[in-house]
């Protein structure tokens, strides 16, 4: 998977270094920076870069301000903490081009960090216009992308600038592509998939394509009340996509036909509402009462997903087992956690909500890879590759 240069492979004392870093990190009401693990996930870049002598220039986009300067969405609040995290004081510049960026990069001295602010303020990098692209470049002598989680966006400062840098994948890139990519290419088998989250609409790609490359599928969360209601079981009021009912009719034929068991719970925990406190019931999964929902699987299915899962070399999770938020609804997630650290296995995490579940339950150190990718990392397991990574330099 590799294939591509890294900041290892070249040289960067004294050059001015454009470092797209993904630090779209979810704020609080008061602007307070409510999980800084975006942040974190990008120091080894920084540190390994200040400590050659580089002179570090980072640019982020933060929210969606759609090309408008937005107040609530300026980086300042990323820039104190990465001060505070990594022990030197981080300039920060108004604007991520033209004369204070300029000025900005011409005080930086060898080892200095600055931070740009919010490229999205600027409907041109969204839309890859050359001409931001080519001003953003401007203002350094290297570029280097450690924005996994904004790969799979062809835009300005993941795609357009690598048409006038030397252009290279950071620490944290490489390490995503390693662990991501690995599965792809050498997973030890037997390899399995879990997936769960609320909705199919947004993984039926990466379904279909892992089926393809593993040994066996579990569902659960969510998306199991589409495939079981697909099966023409009745799933009383669970959130069911209707318009995805063929797609998951489709993924269980192809499973039949390539030999890959999708399993699917065969007991859920049932409620009437979606809310803490409520009355909850384990149901056999084919007598869902009609007027209550799926929240989370079933012990029964906790009990089948771990006999299956217990001879597995590789695991790849996508997607919370039951609506985890609800602390009475998170003990399919929660075991599941804890199973997988239990074994001898190559554990990959990967997809927004299913990594908030594993930090906010203070178990992410007990698995082999947390992806900082959402929609990142569910475009890699469809494609095998994105944009912003396809656009770096090859190793020679
Ligand atoms: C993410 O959080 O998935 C990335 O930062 C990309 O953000 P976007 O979906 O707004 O492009």
């Amino acid at each position: 998977m590799m294939t591509k240069q890294t900041m290892r492979d070249i040289d960067v004392t004294g050059k001015r270094i454009f470092v797209r870093v993904d630090f779209n990190v979810p704020l609080t009401d008061a602007l307070e920076i409510a999980d800084d693990t975006r942040i974190r996930s990008a120091l080894p870049t920084i540190r390994n870069l200040i400590e050659r002598g580089g002179r570090v220039i980072l640019a982020s986009h933060l929210g969606r301000p759609k090309g408008k300067v937005t107040e609530s969405m300026r980086l300042k609040p990323v820039a104190d903490r990465l001060s505070e995290l990594l022990g030197v004081e981080v300039d920060y510049a108004h604007e991520c081009r033209g004369p204070d960026a300029q000025n900005a990069v011409a005080a930086l001295r060898d080892g200095g960090v600055l931070l740009l602010e919010n490229l999205r303020f600027h409907s041109e990098e969204e839309k890859n216009e050359p001409e931001f692209a080519s001003q953003l470049a401007s203002l350094a002598d290297i570029y280097v992308n450690d924005a996994f989680g904004t790969a799979h966006r062809a835009h300005a400062s993941t795609e357009g600038i690598t048409h006038y840098l030397p252009s290279v994948a950071g620490l944290l890139m490489e390490k995503e592509l390693s662990a991501l990519g690995g599965l792809l290419e050498s997973p030890g088998r037997p390899f399995a998939c879990v997936f769960g989250g609320a909705k199919i609409s947004d993984k039926v790609g990466m379904i279909r394509n892992m089926l393809q490359r593993v040994d066996i599928v579990f569902v659960g969360g969510g998306l199991a009340a589409t495939f079981l209601k697909a099966r023409g079981l009745d799933v009383g009021h669970s959130l069911v996509e209707d318009d995805m009912l063929d797609d998951a009719r489709d993924i269980m034929r192809e499973s039949e036909r390539c030999g890959v068991p999708v399993l699917l719970p065969v007991d859920a925990l049932v409620a009437a509402e979606v809310r803490a406190g409520v009355r909850t019931w384990v149901v056999q999964s084919t007598s869902v009462p009609a007027n209550h929902g799926i929240v989370d699987i079933g012990p029964k299915t906790i009990e089948h997903f771990f006999a299956r899962l217990e001879s597995c070399k590789t695991v790849m999770w996508n997607g919370p087992m039951g609506v985890y938020e609800i602390a009475q609804f998170s003990l399919g997630t929660r075991c599941l956690i804890n199973y997988l650290a239990s074994l001898d296995v190559t554990s990959v995490i990967g997809g927004g909500s299913t990594v908030d579940a594993v930090q906010e339950m203070g178990l992410a150190d007990l698995v082999t890879h947390v992806s900082t990718g959402g929609g990142a990392t569910l475009e890699l397991l469809e494609k095998g590759t994105l944009p912003g990574v396809e656009a770096l330099n090859d190793l020679e």
